[in-house]
């Protein structure tokens, strides 16, 4: 019998997600799973009832029906009391559900013998575990959003811009703290046409700044700033003096600034103080993603957007409510690549496996035995890197979107044993007229190969097109043979090979300029 998994309707105030939507009901009926979704629950999420049904999801009218059915229930927020006393004995719940924090939700969750897998416990740093990694999809989504709150909260532009009203310069962001939700703010940010500056306490992070658009402006101060697992840990006191001074100093410049700053376990670090609010130009805006671990502006009101001494400071807390629809697909994606992992028969069955690193590490409760704090991944973990999903940057792909491994030794050896066999070979029977060109054909193989080889992917196109330019260098042989003779022995060419010439001359004038001309258009669109 195939499993039923419910979706209720999120009942914490403003929240706008829904634990599934449509496209990702149709994967979990192929895996073998039935799904029951509670009325109006993806309303706020663009998704309404009838699309859940032609996805093949039942309706339920009320939320009792709804969980008093399902065998597994997704959530997004972790279930309240009223939905704790609904839930049946022996079901599984999927949900954020922060055990740190949540000791009582933990007691009473395990008294009512259910399994739970938090979707916050997943140990992040395994490789396997990013397909499932809600906290950095979710985190993306915030800062794109923070980015949008901003511009809407901000009398200008972000690009700069020269009309004909007069010349426009681009905004300053600054963005403190650049994990998951700091490098999605500085993509859109750079995105949008601002000077985006960056700072993190983890200075491992300065390339993936540079590598979206962004500039890491460091702290004068020697200090390691990891905490272990890609994480940041508290600074000394001399250090967050002189991360202080360099704050102050952005705050006088830019126009905006974005804080997401945050140290797992510890209340969000206070970065912006009431003075570098007041040093701000008036109209400047401040988005602090951190409102609800306690801010990292001094100032900020936790929900509220408030202006002081001329400065928007946005502190909203439902930054990934606001985008509904796409934290909705992107969490209903993680359930599903989770699900999937559970259920590897695709026969609507699961399997909470505690010998697999990820599942063990997401099972805070199972059979109502609290299994939290899971022991750390036994197995080798990828290197802390930023999260795909949040980070747009274009990867070398090869083939089959796999990262290729360098050549081994022996191969390597056999590769140049019938590179020199087949050349000798050449060297041996080739004509001599032969061998003077093909020396030069490899000569020129070689040379075109360094040339591209360092070439940025994203330059590829303005590449192909400057090679086509260049290739009306064919225009010579067609100007040879319309040249006159320069000698009495060389026989001037008939009118039909003349006329062809004439013709390859104007072809080739037209891909020569027209070559360079396209480049030239090309490369402009990749100039600020
Ligand atoms: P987070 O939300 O806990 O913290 C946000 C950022 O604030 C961090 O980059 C932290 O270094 C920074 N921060 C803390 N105190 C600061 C201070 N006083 N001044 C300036 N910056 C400060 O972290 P998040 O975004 O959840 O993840 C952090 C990192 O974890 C990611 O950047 C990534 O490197 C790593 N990670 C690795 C994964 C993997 O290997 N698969 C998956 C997810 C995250």
């Amino acid at each position: 019998m195939s499993l039923l998994i419910g979706v209720p309707r999120e009942v914490f105030a403003g929240e706008k997600r829904v634990a599934t939507v449509p496209e990702v009901v149709e994967k979990l009926i192929k895996l073998g799973f039935k799904v029951i979704v509670e009325t109006g629950a993806g309303d706020s999420a663009n998704s309404s009832d009838d699309a859940y049904r032609a996805a093949g999801a039942e309706i339920a009218e009320s939320a009792a029906a709804l969980w008093s059915g399902a065998d597994m229930v997704f959530k997004v927020r972790a279930p309240n009391d009223e939905e704790v006393g609904m839930m049946r004995e022996g079901s599984t719940l999927i949900s954020f559900i922060w055990p740190a924090q949540s000791p009582e939700l933990m007691q009473k969750l395990a008294a009512k013998k259910v399994t739970v897998l938090a979707i916050d416990a997943l140990p992040r740093q395994l490789s396997r575990a990013q397909k499932m990694d809600a906290l950095t999809s979710q985190a993306g989504v915030a800062g794109y959003r923070a980015v949008i709150e901003a511009a809407n909260g901000f009398g200008r532009f972000f690009n700069g811009q020269i009309t004909a009203a007069g010349k426009v310069p681009p905004a300053k962001v600054f963005i403190a703290g650049a994990g998951v939700a700091g490098l999605a703010a500085i993509g859109t940010a750079a995105g949008l046409g601002a000077i985006v500056r960056a700072n993190d306490t983890r200075a491992e992070v300065a390339d993936q700044v540079k590598s979206l658009g962004g500039e890491f402006v460091k702290v004068d101060y020697e200090e390691e700033g990891s905490g272990g697992g890609g994480y940041a840990k508290v600074m000394s006191e001399g250090f967050q003096q002189a991360q202080r001074e360099m704050y102050a100093k952005q705050a006088r410049e830019v126009d905006i600034i974005i804080t997401t700053a945050l140290i797992p376990g510890k209340p969000a670090p206070k970065l912006i103080t009431a003075e570098m609010v007041q040093s701000m130009k008036p109209g400047s805006v401040i988005v602090d993603m951190a409102a609800e671990q306690g801010g990292n502006c001094e100032l900020t009101e936790p929900g509220q957007a408030v202006v002081k001494h001329g400065v928007t400071i946005i502190g909203y807390t439902d930054l990934v409510s606001r985008l509904a629809k796409q934290s909705s697909t992107l969490y209903a994606t993680n359930l599903f690549r989770l699900t999937e992992e559970l259920c590897k028969t695709k026969d609507g069955q699961i399997n909470v496996n505690m010998e697999d690193d990820a599942i063990r590490g997401l099972t805070v409760i199972k059979d109502g035995e609290i299994t939290w704090p899971a022991p750390a991944p036994k197995i080798p973990v990828a290197a802390a890197k930023p999260a795909a999903a949040a980070v747009p940057v274009a990867k070398k792909s090869h083939g089959h979107g796999e990262p290729s491994e360098p050549m081994s030794p022996k191969n390597m050896a056999i590769m140049f044993a019938v590179a020199g066999a087949l050349f000798w070979l050449i060297g041996a029977y080739a004509p001599i007229a032969f061998l003077g060109h093909f020396t030069v054909f490899v000569l020129a193989c070689f040379i075109g190969y360094m040339v591209v080889w360092n070439v940025k992917p994203a330059l590829h196109t303005p590449l192909m097109s400057v090679t086509n330019a260049v290739s009306s260098i064919i225009a010579i042989g067609a100007l040879v043979q319309i040249a006159p003779p320069l000698a009495a022995d060389i026989v001037r060419p008939d009118a039909v090979i003349r006329w062809l010439a004439i013709g390859s001359i104007v072809l080739a004038t037209i891909n020569m300029f027209g070559g360079f001309a396209v480049t030239q258009r090309m490369l402009e669109m990749f100039r600020k």
